[in-house]
């Protein structure tokens, strides 16, 4: 007889942004003539880079030729793409990095989610909420004792670690998603000077990192003293490049890690040899042209257009007397909607035609907030706030 792994049955029934999606397309279904605009689930809405797409075709037209052809690559990552990614690391953090500690994937949902394979179910998982809900979906699948901390308005949504915290394993994210808060480097440096002393691993999801334009905040964990010896990073393209159906990330391990004599580099190796062929050669054509020159200045003029979404949101918030977190280095704007956050959800939704996410599906603490995202295009943007500005104005 089968046995079902019946820590399945502790998660909620469906995935938030698969119910968010729902919802509207039901209501879209039945409202043909009230076009809805998307601020909900995080993804991009902007083509891809000319320099990428170009890359792109001449490796997938390559393909049908004898000098062109590709068939396995190495399950970490072409080379190339690698040396781009460490080129990366050093010009945008002044992180230096081994080729052998970059490992290319399809995205940091997909290692997030994979990187639980490396330790046992015995760990005590630390985790902020509100929170993305890989991180704790992907524990729960495995029976995990999770605590959570609390992210709120007195601590900017940006949890520190604190006496009597107890824990093996901490999920960061920054900036963060949902509430667009960044770790300032202070904050990160009471990360890993905790992790260090306590022998936690932190695990850094930068999957946002190009968002950030204050040159004051970290890009990076590794930008921080000690990170090396206790941080795991995962980072993505989808956010920096408009890779959200390209698929394309990279996860950082560092060599200094070693756990009980083993290396966790080594291991994710392991893993990654064993359970994954690689990412498509022709992607990663693609994703060496984002870490080129003119790929990275078309890709960063991007991030300016979502960003300028951002502002407007802000602007509009902050005229309304609304307390809100991100959109200054960041996609992602969370806003205190001061009442059921599902039930603001279908206000939006039937009133206004806006979708955006509750904050409650993200965690506990996101009750009573709201996350609207920048990925729009501008005209969208306006029409969303002002109709945004007249709805709550009548209330
Ligand atoms: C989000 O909306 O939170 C993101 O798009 C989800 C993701 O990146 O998987």
């Amino acid at each position: 007889m089968v046995k079902l792994n019946e820590n399945y049955f502790n998660l909620k029934e469906s995935y938030l942004f698969s119910t968010t999606a729902r919802k509207i397309r039901e209501y879209a279904a039945a409202n043909p003539l009230k076009p809805v605009i998307r601020m909900g689930i995080g993804d991009v809405t902007i083509p891809l880079s000319k320099t990428v797409a170009d890359a792109i075709a001449r490796a997938g037209a390559g393909m049908a030729t004898k000098e062109g052809f590709h068939g396995y690559g190495d399950e970490q990552g072409e080379g190339f793409l690698q040396e781009a990614i460490r080129a990366y690391y050093l010009s945008n953090a002044g992180v230096e990095l081994n080729k052998n500690e970059i490992f290319v994937s399809d995205g940091a949902k997909s290692d997030v989610a994979n990187f639980t394979d490396l330790f046992s179910n015995d760990n005590v998982i630390v985790i902020p909420d509100p929170v993305y809900p890989v991180y704790l979906d992907s524990n729960m699948m495995l029976g995990r004792k999770i605590t959570l901390i609390d992210g709120n308005e007195e601590n900017g949504f940006l949890p520190l670690p604190y006496e009597g915290l107890e824990g093996d394993i901490v999920y960061l994210c920054s900036p963060n998603n949902p509430t667009g808060a960044v770790y300032d480097r202070e904050g990160l440096e009471k990360w890993v000077d905790f992790a260090n002393e306590k022998g936690m691993l932190i695990l850094f999801d930068a999957a946002y990192e190009a968002f950030v334009s204050d040159s004051s905040l970290p890009h990076s964990i590794f930008e921080i003293e000690g990170a090396k010896k206790c941080a795991v990073e995962f980072c993505s393209l989808s956010k920096t490049a408009g890779f959200t159906g390209t698929r394309c990330g990279y996860t950082v391990v560092p060599e200094d890690i070693v756990i009980g004599g083993r290396s966790l580099n080594k291991m994710w190796l392991r893993r990654q040899t064993t359970k994954y062929n690689g990412t498509s050669y022709v992607i990663q054509k693609g994703a060496e042209a984002v870490f080129s020159p003119e790929g990275m200045a078309e890709c960063r003029k991007n991030i300016a257009y979502y960003k300028e979404n951002a502002r407007i949101m802000a602007d509009t918030l902050t005229k309304m007397g609304i307390w809100f977190t991100g959109g200054v280095n960041s996609p992602y704007i969370w806003l205190k909607c001061g009442m059921d956050s599902w039930e603001f959800f279908d206000m939006l939704l039937n009133e206004i035609q806006v979708a955006g996410t509750p904050g409650s599906g993200f965690g506990k603490c996101g009750e009573g907030y709201f996350r609207l995202t920048a990925f729009n295009t501008h005209e969208n943007t306006r029409e969303a706030m002002s109709r945004f500005e007249k709805l709550l104005a009548g209330k």
